[in-house]
């Protein structure tokens, strides 16, 4: 059966799993129907502004209380955080990989998890973490709540579905999933898939939110309806089951009696949502030049200041590229930001080749970047007659901090230590003379 969602970001929710469930009028009843227990989860300081100020009452078999007993560290060696940088690791410069290999046998997605870069501090709640993940298993009893941060999963090959504590998500490629700091959820893969690979962030900061629209007005980008939050959905499961947890950068593990995803219904404005990248309706550049990449941003998680984030979560769609007498892809460029970058399918158009879906980028502070020789040379002399770019669907995590590359990105079988010589073939065009002054600006 097709699983119900909610449209809305941020809206204040209201669902329940068994008629009646949910209380009206009040958060707190003295009996709550059917047995269950109140119970409060907050996203932000109890006193945050209305605006920023998350929080959902979750009406549960047991409370949280007794989703942990005692904690047992574990070692997850391939998930780091923030602060760590490898001594031996350069991670000024540029870089890029092919697809991360499946692995042999069964891992599900949270021994699957691989950590590429990290950047700012997780007990100081700034900065993020880049992972990627390549799983052929489901979670099954075990669980997990990441109280270090919000998880944004991209799946780049294989549905998943997401059992949160309030609700059933499925994902797809070209679809992503939000979700929220300290929200229990466990990880399968959807109906027929075999094996899923795909991108994660970790943002240690502020949530993501929807950017500012500024003079575009009302309407186009990500469009509030178009994300959804599922409806409440429980497991009424006694048995052993494992809770894992990440705080402050460590792995514990808890071993329970019961599904720790027993909520039964739910209202208010903390919950995973998942959003279809293709209904991001992209603005750009409809007489000449190429607009700064913002302008694909479909999530931002801000910083304390203003313009400058945490994190953009940022696409690059299907779009007609229509500009006169401008170089359409996106131009050669340094920036203070530093970009982590995947390709979900199809090809990005500031690179000819060695860019692959499940592939990934990193152009790091400062560090120059651009279009590759080949993508130089075809849209400088192209004729500029409107063209669609289909069948491509790019994305970046760009960050304010620059990143610092684990040892595992660096040492992953698939890096290609050879990226940089993509621009090589750059030669010097360079006449002085009055006879190639030749400019062709506008008309
Ligand atoms: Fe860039």
């Amino acid at each position: 059966m097709p699983l119900t969602y909610m449209p809305g970001f941020g809206n204040d929710f209201e669902t329940e799993s068994l008629p009646g469930a949910l209380p009206q009028g009040q958060n707190s009843p003295q009996r709550c129907a059917y047995g269950l227990y109140a119970e409060q989860l907050s996203g932000s300081p109890f006193t945050a502004p209305r605006g920023t100020n998350e929080r959902s009452w979750l009406y549960r078999i047991r409370p949280s209380v007794r989703h942990t007993t005692e904690f047992t560290l574990i070692d997850r060696p391939y998930w780091k955080s923030a602060p760590h940088q490898e001594p031996d690791i350069l991670s000024l410069g540029q870089r890029r990989w092919d697809p991360v290999p499946y692995p042999e046998g069964e891992v599900h997605f949270l021994d699957a998890l691989r950590t590429m870069t990290v950047t700012g501090d997780v007990v100081g709640q700034v900065g993020m973490a880049t992972h990627v993940y390549a799983l052929t298993a489901d979670m099954g009893d075990d669980y997990f709540f990441n109280a270090d941060g919000e998880l944004m999963i991209v799946p780049q090959e294989g549905a998943l579905e997401v059992f949160t504590e309030m609700g059933i998500i499925e994902v797809a490629p070209l679809e992503i999933v939000v979700l929220p700091r300290g929200m229990m959820f466990k990880v399968s893969r959807g109906d027929g898939v075999e094996r899923a690979r795909g991108y994660v962030c970790e943002n240690y900061g502020a949530k993501f939110t929807l950017p500012e629209r500024g003079p575009i007005g009302a309407n186009c980008l990500a469009n509030p309806r178009d994300f959804k939050t599922p409806v409440a959905a429980y497991e009424d499961k006694e048995g052993t089951c494992l809770v894992h947890i990440k705080w402050c950068g460590a792995f514990h593990v808890t071993p329970i009696g019961h599904s720790p995803l027993d909520v039964v219904a739910w209202h208010g404005n903390y919950a995973p949502y998942k959003y279809d990248l293709r209904t991001f309706s992209p603005v750009g550049a409809i007489l000449f030049d190429h607009p700064d990449p913002s302008i694909f941003t479909v999530l931002t998680a801000p910083s304390g200041e203003a313009g400058t984030a945490n994190i953009d979560f940022v696409i690059f769609p299907p779009r007609w590229m229509v500009a006169e007498h401008s170089f359409r892809p996106p131009w050669y460029h340094r920036n203070i930001m530093s970009e982590f970058m995947g390709l979900i399918e199809g090809q990005y158009d500031a690179k000819e080749e060695g860019f692959v879906p499940g592939g990934m980028s990193l152009h790091n502070m400062m560090m120059p970047h651009g279009p590759d020789a080949d993508a130089f040379e075809k849209a400088s002399t192209v004729e500029l007659e409107p063209v669609k770019l289909s069948d491509t669907m790019a994305f970046m995590f760009e960050t304010r901090f620059p990143q610092m590359v684990t040892r595992y990105a660096a040492d992953l079988e698939t890096a290609q230590p050879d990226y940089v010589k993509c621009w090589d073939g750059i030669e010097r065009k360079f006449d002085g003379t009055p006879e190639a002054r030749g400019w062709s600006g506008p008309k």
